[in-house]
């Protein structure tokens, strides 16, 4: 089995896996200044909510290293201009916003050790994001997997996999850990458009894994349940809100739609990082719009006519009654999740 890493630090470079070009190709980008990092997550070369956090916090340090400041305010406002230009390239998934404050906190603690001591504490801090995404997909998988039945067929929408995150997924990382549990499941993959995340890197992973999967387009979803073929759906997400709206890529809130009425249960499998305490609810999530011609293009040719108006919102929001229960890093939440996911960040 091939094994890829999303992201890999190379003598003080950040070499990002371009998820553009697989399956076809697998090449990464050098990225040696905090720009390529930025421009990298803008073309989705690095997707999916985790992953994109730990980029950030990459470039981060690696614009940090970059600047010869005369003093340390000049450093901290220098280094405070990079967050904002890293959160400034994708506004949905909360992790990344989550990762630079993250990173900005070790700045402010570590300031009056001296500029060079804080660039290598910051590169710490990113190495430690990375690793600790790891570690919180492997409990996302164990916490996950206990409520997959044996011999499932599960849907899942976009990519939650590995090429999202740092380890094994969140959505995929369940579907991996009851797939090692010996459950005999099988995965049906919505292509997803625009971008085909499901079609390109979904059954890719799958395949990889020997994990018996089904591609479909997007507007099969409803008939495939409709024909009884589906037992549950399981989705990542970009941020969720306190109540448990859930943004993720478009067309989930489709799926889940379709799943309730069909009596299936909705999971969400995010790590607590995905989760934005200071919204109340999935109207308050900034939604990313992309450009038309990711609509009006497809494989490089042009499909739509010419003048045509588009809209492409990257994602969208799920209402928390549509979702049977969020899977976390720290255990399942269900609802009210008010209250059940307060109560996993101890609040
Ligand atoms: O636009 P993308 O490819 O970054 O969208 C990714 C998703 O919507 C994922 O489902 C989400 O980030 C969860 S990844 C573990």
């Amino acid at each position: 089995m091939e094994t890829l890493e999303t992201m890999r630090w190379v003598d003080g470079c950040l070499e990002i896996l371009d998820q553009t070009l697989l399956p076809g190709k697998t090449q990464y980008i050098k990225c040696r200044q905090y720009t390529t990092v930025c421009e990298a997550i803008r073309r989705l070369s690095v997707r999916g909510a985790p992953a994109i956090g730990a980029a950030a916090a990459y470039g981060l340090a690696l614009g940090a290293a970059a600047l010869k400041p005369a003093g340390s305010e000049e450093f901290m406002a220098g280094v405070e201009q990079i967050a904002r230009d890293l959160t400034a390239t994708r506004p949905t998934a909360v992790n990344l916003q989550w990762a630079v404050d993250r990173m900005l906190g070790v700045l402010r603690d570590n300031i009056t050790g001296g500029i060079e001591a804080a660039k290598e504490k910051l590169l710490a801090e990113a190495h430690a994001i990375y690793r600790e995404d790891l570690e919180s997909n492997r409990r996302m998988g164990q916490f996950g997997e206990k409520l997959i039945p044996h011999g499932a067929a599960i849907l899942t929408h976009c990519n939650a996999g590995a090429l999202a995150t740092a380890g094994i997924g969140t959505a995929l990382g369940v579907i991996r850990a009851a797939h090692q549990a010996g459950k005999n499941i099988s995965v049906y993959a919505d292509e997803t458009r625009p971008l085909l995340q499901g079609a390109r890197l979904t059954t890719w992973e799958m395949v990889q894994e020997q994990i018996p999967v089904t591609l479909l387009t997007d507007n099969m979803a409803g008939f495939l349940m409709a024909r009884g073929k589906v037992d549950l759906v399981i989705v990542g997400a970009d941020r969720i809100a306190a109540n448990g709206d859930v943004a993720n890529k478009i067309g989930t809130y489709g799926v889940a739609v379709l799943a309730k009425e069909h009596g299936l249960p909705f999971y969400v499998a995010a790590p607590m990082s995905t989760i934005d305490f200071n919204i109340s609810g999935g109207h308050e999530i900034p939604i990313e719009n992309r450009d038309e011609q990711e609509v009006t293009c497809f494989a490089g040719r042009r499909v739509a006519p010419e003048g045509v108006q588009v809209w492409n919102p990257a994602f969208d929001v799920t209402p928390a009654r549509l979702v049977t229960a969020i899977i976390t890093d720290r255990g399942v939440a269900r609802p009210p999740y008010q209250e059940s996911l307060a109560a996993l960040a101890g609040k």
